[in-house]
């Protein structure tokens, strides 16, 4: 399987969500994939720091052959002062990974995206894991992009419970809702990876600091950026742990059988009001039927293997962190 997986990775930015990196280390633990690329979105930190992040993580793990590309610096959409105004607080966060610039003519994210996948139709899927802004932006960039893509796999949205970001959006899609509509009417074929499975995974503390107890330069570093992330959830949600969203995406992109889907119509809010970036799931045929569209655009996780998940967590990132 070959992928390329767009992130917004934090592990490297205290505060941040440092679970990108989880999933980016369960690919590249997992034989079958091939992992063709990493590109870095906007989106839990600035792109820039996610570059820094995601190169101090490649050189832990001794990967620093995957190519990895800067993407989008923003939305699309330069009306959404909000989640503009939320990424660019996050500059101030502390950085504990070094600040590098990619090399010089290294190509973009979304050039990469293109080249890529029309080097190969058909071949390469997509994880995104991130919000979607360099994939919405290289699919409006090249007509020929979407159709050779061989599918998409999104950690996003939510299909049948609230938002997390807000009480109607979840974060990817609230980060960027242009983005998420553009890949939506995409016609691609879409697999959406929503906070309905996502919110039935778990990290705690104690698995963290099992797993980094060796004192390894990498079990060191991932202890220190997810310390400030269980404290931030523990006062957020009230308890000391971190969802594996992008994780489980992940997983359910390596191995779909992992989760239950429905085949459904997803819209993607894209008003300016509280319900912005909102995925609306019609995975009902009635509900379909009501709003007088028949076919569907995605399938969307609505339940998922818990137990099993987390034996390949287990054994394909916190085993291989000591
Ligand atoms: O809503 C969950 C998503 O937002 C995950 O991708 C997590 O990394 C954060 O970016
Ligand atoms: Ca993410």
């Amino acid at each position: 399987m070959r992928i390329i997986i767009d992130t917004d990775p934090a592990m490297g930015t205290l505060g941040g969500d440092p679970e990108d990196c989880f999933a980016i280390m369960l690919a590249l633990n997992t034989p079958e994939v091939v992992v063709e690329g990493i590109t870095i979105v906007q989106g839990n930190v600035p792109a820039e720091q996610g570059y820094a992040n995601a190169r101090h993580l490649l050189a832990l793990l001794n990967r620093e052959d995957v190519p990895l590309l800067p993407g989008c610096l923003r939305p699309m959409s330069g009306t959404r002062t909000t989640q503009i105004d939320l990424l660019e607080r996050r500059y101030g966060m502390k950085q504990i990974t070094d600040m590098i610039d990619p090399p010089p003519g290294n190509p973009d994210a979304a050039s990469f995206l293109i080249e890529t996948v029309l080097a190969s139709p058909g071949e390469i899927t997509l994880v995104t894991i991130g919000p979607l802004t360099n994939v919405a932006t290289a699919m409006q960039l090249s007509p020929e992009f979407s159709a050779g893509i061989q599918a998409v796999v999104m950690m996003g949205g939510a299909a049948a419970c609230a938002g997390n970001i807000s009480p109607a959006a979840e974060f990817n899609y609230w980060q960027d809702p242009e983005a998420a509509d553009i890949v939506f009417r995409s016609g691609v074929p879409l697999t959406m990876v929503g906070l309905d499975v996502c919110h039935k995974t778990q990290l705690l503390p104690a698995q963290v600091e099992e797993c980094t107890g060796a004192g390894s330069t990498l079990g060191q570093f991932v202890l220190e950026a997810t310390r400030p992330w269980f404290k931030a959830m523990a006062g957020g949600e009230g308890r000391e742990s971190l969802h594996l969203y992008d994780s489980l995406a992940m997983a359910v992109a390596i191995d779909p059988s992992l989760a239950t889907f429905e085949d459904s119509y997803v819209a993607v809010e894209i008003g300016d009001g509280p319900a912005q970036g909102m995925s609306v799931s019609y995975h009902k045929p009635f509900q379909r039927w009501i709003v007088r569209h028949p076919e569907t655009n995605a399938r969307v996780a609505l339940d998922v293997d818990v137990g099993r998940f987390n034996e390949i967590f287990q054994a394909r990132v916190l085993d291989r962190i000591k």
